[in-house]
C-alpha cells in the first residue's frame, strides 16, 4: 500500500551499513549490552523489583506477542480519566482551531496530565502497575505520559512510519482513545513481537523509520494489527519489541492519551518527569517503585 507518508519515512539504519564490530551487532544484542551495564551498577534493584512483583495477580494480562486490547471498565479511574480529558480536549481543540497558532501534536505533557488527581490515580493504580509489571517481568517504572492530537491530514501528527522505540529492551505503552478511531483516523498499527523480531533478524534493522513496502517484503501484511476502537478504548503495546506506526489521520482526527512504562533500568533519563509526580496517600510498594528509575544521566 503506497501512502502519502512514504516520502517522510525510509531513513532506516541497517547493521550492514555500519563499520567495524557494529556491523555484526544486531539491535537486540546492542540493547541487551547497554541494559546489562545499567543493571550491573545497581543490581540489587533488579532482584528486589522481581520479588516485589511475585505475589501480584492482575485481572487482565498482556500476552507475550506484545499487543492487546484491555478492558477499560476494569481499570481503576478509567471512566473519570476518559470523561475529564474528553471534555478538556474538546475545548482545547476548538480554541486552537479558532486561533492562528501553529499546529502542535502534544496537547498536554506528563506534568500537566498527572497534576489531575484521577489521571495520576489511573496511571499509578496498583492494578495497571501489576498488568504492566507482569508483562515486563519486573515492577514497572513510570516513564512518561502525553495527550496527542492527530490532526486530519497533518503529515507530522505522530509517527506515521514503521519503527521500533528505543527507551528500553521492553516497554509498555497504554493507549486510551479519547475519540472514535476508525482506519482513517490513524489508529495505532502494530506487528506482533515474533514477526517484528523476524524482520530485525533478517534485515539487521537498527533504528529509524522504514517504508511499508520494505516491511511487507519480510512480513505478510495480514500480520498487522490495526487497533481501531470507540472512545475510551484501551490498548497495550510493547513498542520496543513490536514494529508500529500511528497517526495516519487521512480522514479525521485522533485524540489519544499515552502512558509509558519501562523497567527501572531504562535508557531515558526521565528523572525530571518523575520528580514532578506526587504519590497517592499511603502508597503501595509497587506505586513507590513506579516512581524510581535509574539511567545514564542526560
Ligand atoms: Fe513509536
Amino acid at each position: 500500500m503506497v501512502t502519502n507518508y512514504e516520502n517522510i519515512v525510509g531513513q532506516a539504519l541497517y547493521a550492514s551499513n555500519q563499520k567495524g564490530i557494529k556491523k555484526f551487532l544486531p539491535l537486540d544484542y546492542r540493547l541487551a549490552i547497554k541494559k546489562g551495564t545499567l543493571i550491573s551498577r545497581t543490581y540489587k534493584q533488579y532482584f528486589d523489583r522481581k520479588k516485589a512483583l511475585k505475589a501480584s495477580s492482575p485481572s487482565q494480562t498482556i500476552p507475550d506477542c506484545g499487543v492487546t486490547a484491555l478492558k477499560g471498565e476494569k481499570l481503576p479511574y478509567w471512566e473519570e480519566l476518559v470523561d475529564y480529558w474528553s471534555g478538556w480536549t474538546e475545548k482545547e481543540i476548538n480554541k486552537k482551531k479558532n486561533s492562528t497558532g501553529k499546529y502542535r501534536r502534544h496537547l498536554a505533557e506528563a506534568k500537566e496530565l498527572l497534576a489531575h488527581e484521577n489521571t495520576r490515580n489511573f496511571a499509578l493504580s496498583d492494578e495497571l502497575l501489576k498488568i504492566v509489571g507482569k508483562y515486563l517481568g519486573t515492577a514497572a517504572s513510570f516513564s512518561n505520559a502525553g495527550l496527542w492530537w492527530g490532526k486530519k491530514q497533518e503529515r507530522y501528527a505522530g509517527s506515521p512510519g514503521f519503527h521500533l522505540d528505543s527507551l528500553d529492551t521492553s516497554c509498555v505503552r497504554i493507549y486510551v482513545y479519547l475519540s472514535t478511531v476508525e482506519k482513517e483516523n490513524g489508529p495505532l498499527c502494530v506487528i506482533p513481537q515474533e514477526e517484528s523480531k523476524k524482520f530485525v533478524k533478517q534485515t539487521g534493522y537498527l533504528g529509524n523509520t522504514i517504508p511499508d513496502n520494505d516491511v511487507y517484503q519480510v512480513i505478510s501484511e495480514d500480520k498487522l494489527e490495526v487497533l481501531t476502537g470507540a472512545r475510551g478504548s484501551v490498548f497495550a503495546a510493547d513498542t520496543t519489541k513490536c514494529l508500529h506506526y500511528g497517526s495516519r489521520c487521512t480522514g479525521g482526527d485522533r485524540i489519544a492519551l499515552i502512558f509509558t512504562y519501562a523497567s527501572y533500568h531504562n535508557f531515558d533519563d526521565n528523572s525530571k518527569v518523575l520528580r514532578e509526580i506526587s504519590l497517592p496517600e499511603r502508597p503501595s510498594n509497587l506505586q513507590k517503585l513506579a516512581l524510581k528509575h535509574f539511567s545514564y544521566p542526560s
